[in-house]
């Protein structure tokens, strides 16, 4: 440990009631707040009071130390995944030698410079469109603020028709839209597997006033998959300006953007194993639009702003790769899904899948829920402490998991009974890990 500095626990009360005297540290190095040494893991484990009752140490305090020595199963790659090697091997020089601005004009800056345009030649080969089309953004939130802000201040759309279960990137932005009075906004109604309803969509069209339909692709939650090719031909019928969230199934499927009748798409590049805080936006040659940010010229005017170098080298790499190995990785993980969604409706009574699982549904995940009861209440909570990420709704301040938006929406509010789930997998998850989760589940459920 490098650059460490300890201080006695006594120091701070209110840990030392929950652990014996000792040293806690804090370690730059590996960016901890604060770390704990290894001997008192079993302490926290052990004592559940202790660990309910200070819930926000463990969770603002989470000692990486801990954590790296603990065996731990990541089933919540729809939050991010982990950066593929080979990805950072394709950044690495971008990180180190090649450091040049991209808009300088000497040999520094005009090898950085090809490096996008590479990068975004790669990406519109394998989505199919003109490396024109494609922007580099922050990721998808960006991607769809630009997008959503664009049709309604540039484009002339006054009518914005999306669904309750969309992302907070989109629902805020568009929520905000009406507020100021702007534009005003309709929510299409869902089936009872969740999926948008398209002869409400098409009602709502028929219309006179310029729209934006934004929905997404894949919701992040409960995996349902939009009939995309359906809406796109509806929005065309209709004159409407179509957005895409993507984000979910960029990487994850091939995506031909010449099939696909669609304005702007959103896509991020960590939820596919590439790096964070990198994303794309893509915008149909057709449609001209001002940019979010004002400053430089960079994205050929449309996002100022000295370019995430190494960011987008990367997100082209892992786009590559994802696509490259599409038909393997896809496979392998269905199979999982399906495994680990039979293990668990055979074994726990009153669980449900929520959302179209073994429908039309994103293959990388599967979101339950169990019965709420004492014990289920704290289960995100639980598998956290033997090691299992997954992810639920939004966990309160209480660490018990409180039910999102979607499942809300889902369930027409009638989900206060529930505990909602998400696992969602990757190409480096296994059966073994599936079994171990199931074992887990059996002694917390
Ligand atoms: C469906 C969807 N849209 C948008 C976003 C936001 O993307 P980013 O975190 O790259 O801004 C996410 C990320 O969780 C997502 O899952």
């Amino acid at each position: 440990m490098t650059e460490a500095f300890f201080i006695e626990s006594q120091s701070l009360p209110w840990i030392s009631e929950g652990f014996p005297a000792g040293k806690y540290g804090y370690d730059e190095a590996a960016g901890s707040e604060l770390i704990i040494g290894f001997n008192y893991l079993p302490i926290c484990l052990a004592s559940q009071t202790f660990v309910i009752c200070t819930l926000n140490f463990l969770v603002y305090f989470c000692p990486p130390k801990l954590y790296a020595a603990m065996r731990r199963i990541y089933f919540d790659n729809a939050a991010t995944t982990s950066l593929d090697p080979e990805v950072l091997d394709a950044m690495m020089p971008y990180l180190t030698e090649k450091f040049g601005n991209p808009s300088s004009i000497y040999s520094y800056g005009r090898e950085t410079k090809m490096a996008i345009e590479s990068a975004r030649k790669s990406v519109a080969r394998i989505l199919n469109c003109a490396p024109g089309e494609v922007f580099f953004t922050s990721g998808g939130t960006e991607s769809s603020n630009t997008a959503i802000h664009a049709a309604v201040n540039d484009l002339g759309c006054r009518h914005i028709i999306s669904s309750p279960i969309e992302h907070h990137a989109t629902l805020h932005t568009i929520e905000s839209i009406a507020q100021k009075g702007t534009a005003q906004v309709s929510y299409l109604r869902l089936t009872d597997k969740g999926h948008i309803d398209l002869n409400h969509l098409e009602e709502l069209l028929a219309g006179n006033e310029k729209t934006l339909v934004t929905l997404m692709h894949a919701n992040n939650e409960i995996g349902n998959l939009l009939k995309v090719k359906a809406v796109s031909e509806l929005c065309e019928k209709y004159g409407a300006i179509f957005h895409s969230d993507m984000v979910q199934t960029i990487g994850h499927y091939p995506i031909d953007l010449q099939t696909i009748k669609v304005h702007f798409v959103s896509a991020a590049g960590h939820k596919f194993h590439g790096p964070k805080g990198v994303g794309m936006l893509y915008i149909h040659e057709s449609i001209s639009i001002k940019p979010l940010l004002n400053g430089g010229a960079q994205e050929r005017n449309m996002r100022a702003g000295t370019e995430n170098l190494y960011g987008i080298v990367g997100f082209a790499r892992a786009l590559e790769l994802a696509m490259q190995r599409y038909e393997e990785d896809s496979k392998k993980i269905a199979e999982l899904k399906s495994y680990l969604c039979k293990q668990i409706t055979d074994h726990f009574e009153g669980v449900r899948c929520n959302g179209d699982a073994d429908g039309s549904s994103l293959y990388t995940v599967l979101n339950v829920s169990f019965p709420r009861n004492e014990k289920s209440e704290m289960l995100m909570f639980n598998l956290d402490m033997a090691g299992i990420c997954v992810s639920g709704g939004s966990a309160c301040s209480s660490g018990a998991s409180s039910v999102s938006h979607v499942i809300k929406a889902l369930y027409n509010g009638q989900s206060e009974n529930m505990v909602p789930i998400r696992f969602s997998f990757s190409r480096h998850n296994t059966l073994a890990e599936a079994d171990e989760v199931i074992a887990k589940l059996k002694e917390l459920v």
